[in-house]
């Protein structure tokens, strides 16, 4: 199997557990969770709405934020030149790495402090990892830096007061009762899926880290693009409405 190596930025990831923001501790408990979560129908059809809403081209340079293991990096990399995935989690990064394409590089760092050059990408996705971001104005901004001129991003969010045992219930209710009922290994399966997405590692790491997370209205995530000069070209609700999907453009010339 091949393994892609991971470049480790400013050594977040290779930081002792001391060291770590409550974020950053949540998440290395979290990745013990993903193998369940990862089959999600509900992130299956945001990858598809993003990697539709994009119509990627043969010479995009593509980056996903809080990539996690690196579903939509391999979705999208046949399609493109090059996919960078950015992580804070090493853990999620080595799952990535197992099983990317050769134009993938996976990158540890922080979203609020990227190591890429400025206007670079011609594509930026992110799929549930802003919001979880202590900084805001410092994780919008860098986005935006990295962007090239007409370039596009899609951010996907929670909404303020999210529900997500609503995306538990649309995911149960996909995959259909009677199978769920027939099949025990089905069962157990959404147990520790409903487990996870309660506890997430422990309560007192959920604790600690949700209180530096930022979840948004429409209106305000908007907001924070346009005041930097961008064009936001459509918003919708995803993951059973307990999240937000924003398009947004750098135009060729931005207010500074
Ligand atoms: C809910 S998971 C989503 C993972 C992936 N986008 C997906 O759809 O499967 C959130 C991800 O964001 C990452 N993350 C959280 N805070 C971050 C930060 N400040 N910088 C970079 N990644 C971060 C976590 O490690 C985790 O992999």
């Amino acid at each position: 199997m091949k393994l892609t190596s991971i470049v480790s930025s400013s050594g977040v990831c290779r930081g002792l557990l001391a060291r770590a923001l409550p974020s950053e501790r949540f998440w290395r408990a979290y990745v013990r969770h993903i193998p369940i979560l990862r089959d999600s129908e509900q992130l299956q059809i945001i990858r598809g709405k993003m990697t539709d809403r994009f119509s990627l081209k043969p010479d995009d340079r593509a980056v996903d934020l809080g990539c996690g293991t690196g579903t939509w990096i391999s979705e999208i990399a046949p399609k493109v030149a090059s996919v960078t995935g950015l992580d804070i989690e090493m853990g999620m990064l080595r799952q990535a790495a197992s099983s990317v394409q050769n134009n993938v590089q996976l990158v540890c760092g922080r979203i609020e402090a990227m190591p890429f050059k400025s206007d670079y990408f011609d594509v930026v996705g992110s799929i549930l990892a802003v919001g979880y971001v202590d900084d805001q104005d410092a994780a919008i901004s860098e986005i935006v830096r990295i962007t090239r001129p007409g370039g596009r991003i899609i951010i996907v969010t929670p909404i303020v007061d999210a529900d997500f045992s609503k995306v538990l219930k649309a995911e149960a209710a996909s995959r259909g009762f009677s199978e769920i009922i027939g099949d025990r290994q089905n069962i157990l399966k959404l147990l520790k899926g409903a487990a996870a997405a309660y506890v997430f590692g422990t309560l007192a790491e959920l604790k600690a880290a949700s209180g530096q997370w930022h979840f948004y209205t429409e209106k305000e995530l908007a907001g924070r693009f346009m005041t930097l000069g961008l064009d936001v070209l459509y918003a919708e609700r995803v993951y059973a409405d307990q999240a937000i999907l924003m398009d947004v453009r750098k135009p060729f010339l931005t207010l500074t």
